[in-house]
């Protein structure tokens, strides 16, 4: 974080008072943090927007015992190799496999690996969160 600076700004006492209360209810304990972290968010939404380079991490569930379907998977995995820095896999019982997917590169190559994991046939659930390389917030 770079040299702190005081600001004030005005706003509708209505707006104020909803603010407060959904900051208790996210357990910030001061405002300043719970504004910081919004204009952050709109950075990073701006990063996605704009195609800069951004990271996140994509999460998957399947059951792989799904014919054909690990090795489509792996497929897929390889062919997005540049944009994929690491994958943790985590056996939740017998049939079903959690996979979270470590992500760097541009969002249209992320969303596009994503999109391909999502629509191979057994994939029961799939997420991206979208985050920052934390370079320019
Ligand atoms: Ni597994």
């Amino acid at each position: 974080m770079g040299k702190v600076r005081r600001f004030s700004i005005s706003i509708d006492r209505e707006l104020l008072k909803k603010f407060d209360k959904y900051i208790r209810e996210k357990e910030y304990t001061t405002r300043s943090k719970a504004v910081e972290d919004l204009m952050r968010s709109a950075l990073v939404e701006k990063e996605w927007f704009e195609g800069k380079e951004v990271a996140g991490s994509i999460v998957l569930v399947y059951n792989h015992t799904k014919r054909e379907l690990v090795a489509k998977l792996t497929d897929i995995g390889h062919h997005f190799h540049e944009v994929i820095l690491s994958t943790q896999h985590i056996h939740l019982d017998e049939d079903n496999c959690l996979e979270i997917i470590a992500v760097k590169g541009t969002p249209a190559k992320i969303e596009e690996l994503r999109n391909r994991l999502r629509a191979t046939k057994g994939v029961k659930h799939c997420s991206l969160a979208m985050t920052t390389t934390g370079r320019e917030v």
